[in-house]
Formats: structure tokens, sequence, C-alpha cells
């Protein structure tokens, strides 16, 4: 693996998640595999679960690694080229991205969207200036549009769930169903991990095995789980990244018999940026819940507890988000390993 800013860069997703699920049971496996080679983690915007995680991934590989939060503590960044640096930015990225790229055998980015132009968000200006300059591998904390490494995570914690309860399934001999659903917020939010996870969940091929053992295989038939997003009117996604899932504005008909309910917000693509809607009956709640086979609830987090989820759901044991922020280690570990492997 070259760099990690996309599934694009998978090769085989299935393989990919087995490794993470390994390094879960191992995290020391390749404790020697990084040694001697220093990654630098650089934040323009915000972070818990992404920075802590990569930066413990980083150390089980015995890589060294160096956080830079620029966005309140460094030079604030120009990505334009031919910019004329008049304004606020300060340091140019084709500056800054190759004393990094010299610094650091491996780079990591979060740089989140504006909201406020589609055209340049949707370019990926900002991940593409500094991968084009900083010449040694990067790794995506979350761009403009994607948010790769939670996708791995969130993958792999499905397929966990799958090996550690398979036979709700396999006892009413139907397909997994799993469900995208919009939630209300206060603030307008990136189209990133919405994005992202359908990218993920339409490239996944997975076909359940009859083996108890492996309850799950790689296959080349056809996809053997439906993937539904559902949301209000106007809150279409990008069908770049939507194309080959059910979408429904019936929130209710989406989550009936689902086995996994991802509950996420995000503003509106179409007209870029807005909040539409604020409807809190589309916060997932117990009453909800159901109508789902007793599904698994996840979400990214952070998470504003009582209006995107209630507490019930959030406390309940259908809700599995601290297991899926927990796997955003593996997912980290396993991407770094790749690239560490690939790049010498
Ligand atoms: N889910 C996620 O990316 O969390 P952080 O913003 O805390 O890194």
């Amino acid at each position: 693996m070259k760099q990690f800013i996309s599934v694009h860069d998978v090769k085989d997703m299935n393989a990919l998640v087995n490794k993470a699920l390994a390094y879960k049971a191992n995290p020391l496996a390749d404790k020697a595999l990084g040694k001697g080679k220093r990654m630098g983690l650089i934040f323009l915007n915000p972070s818990l679960r992404t920075r802590l995680s990569t930066q413990i991934a980083a150390e089980n590989l015995g890589m060294q690694p160096i956080v830079f939060n620029v966005g309140n503590e460094g030079w604030s960044w120009e990505f334009e080229e031919e910019a004329i640096m008049s304004g606020t930015s300060v340091e140019h990225v084709k500056d800054a991205a190759p004393i990094l790229g010299n610094y650091f055998d491996v780079l990591a980015i979060r740089t989140f969207p504006s909201l406020q132009n589609k055209k340049d968000d949707y370019s990926e200006l900002f991940i593409k200036q500094f991968i084009k300059y900083a010449g040694v591998p990067v790794v995506s904390l979350e761009s403009a549009t994607l948010h790769p490494l939670q996708s791995f995570t969130d993958i792999i914690t499905i397929r966990e769930q799958l090996l550690l309860t398979p036979p709700a399934l396999k006892e009413v001999g139907r397909r997994c169903k799993i469900v995208l659903s919009w939630a209300p917020h206060i603030k307008p939010l990136p189209q990133c991990v919405a994005n992202s996870f359908s990218q993920w969940m339409n490239a996944w091929n997975l076909t359940p095995s009859l083996s108890p053992a492996e309850p799950f295989e790689r296959g080349e038939g056809e996809k053997q789980f439906d993937f539904v997003i559902t949301h209000p009117e106007d809150y279409e996604l990008d069908e770049q990244f939507t194309n080959g899932a059910t979408i429904t504005n019936n929130q209710d008909e989406a989550l009936k018999d689902a086995d996994f309910v991802y509950v996420k917000n995000w503003s509106t693509y179409t007209d870029y940026g807005r909040i539409y809607c604020n409807d809190p009956a589309w916060m997932l709640t117990e009453e909800k819940l159901k109508a789902t086979n007793n599904a698994k609830v996840m979400h990214c987090l952070p998470v504003r507890r009582n209006v995107e989820l209630s507490d019930e759901v959030l406390d309940s044991a259908n809700s599995i988000v601290t297991q899926q922020a927990s796997n955003r280690v593996w997912a980290a570990q396993t991407v770094l390993a790749e690239i560490l492997k690939a790049n010498g």
C-alpha cells in the first residue's frame, strides 16, 4: 500500500480485516516493523480517537509518532497554487509539506472541509496538495469528503460482531441488513463519514459460508448483505459513494429487521453544507430499535446524546460504539504495517 486515502488504496478488504483482527489478538506481533521510523500526525482540526489510536498503532509497530496541531499551534496553511498570500494564511503547503517529508518517514493528515464551497471541498484540494508536496506516504486521518480509517474500523467491527454472534442471521435464514441512518444535529457537519461508510460498504464483497468456524468468507458472487441508507428529503449524498445502496426517506421501513444501524448526521450535499431538517423524530430511540433484529448500534463518535441517539440506546447492550472506537487502533495499525511493508 503506497498511501491510504480511500477504499481505492485497498486491494483485498477481507484480507486486511483479518490482519486487523489478528493485531487485536496480538498487538505487538510486528513490534520491530517500524523500528527507526518516525510518523508525523498533522491535525488541522480537532480529534480524540483518530489522534490517540493512530499514535498507539504506530508505537505498537515500533515507530515514533509525533503529533503536530497545525490548527491551533502552527502557522496557518495556504493550499491554492499561485495564491497571493496577503490574507490570514502564513505558510504555503508547498513549503511546509516537503519539510515534513524530510522529518518523517510516513505522514498522516486531518483536513476537514470548509462546507462553504462544494467544488473546492469535493476536489480534495488540501490532501491532494499535501500528498503532492510531502514526498513520503500519506495516510488520511479524515479529509474533506472521506474518513477511510473510520470506515475500515467500521467494517472490522461489523465482521467481528458477525463472528461473535452469527446464529441470529442463520436462524432467520436471510441476508444481513446494515442501515446507515441520518440523525439530527445542531451544527452542519461534513458528509465524510457517511460518504466513506457508503463507499466501503458498496465495495465490501462478503458472502456467508456454512462453516460455524468461519461464518462469513470472501466470495466472488453476489454480495450477501443489504446496505440501506435512510435520510430525510434533501439529504441525498454524492452518488459516486452511494451507488449500489438502497436509499429511502422512510426510516421506519429502513430499520425493519436491521442487524446493524449506523447513526450519523451530515449536512446537505446538493444545496451544500446546510441544515434543512432537525426533526427530533429522526433520533434513534429504544422504541425505534424494536423494529430491528435486535440491531447493534454504531456511531463514529463524538455523539450528541439525546439529539442523535437517546441515552437508552447508547447505554444499552445494543450499542457497540466503544468496541467500534477501540477498533480504531487495529485499523490504523494494519494500514501503517501495509505502508511500512510496501515502502521499505
Ligand atoms: N471518529 C473520529 O474520527 O473521532 P475523532 O474526531 O475524535 O478523531
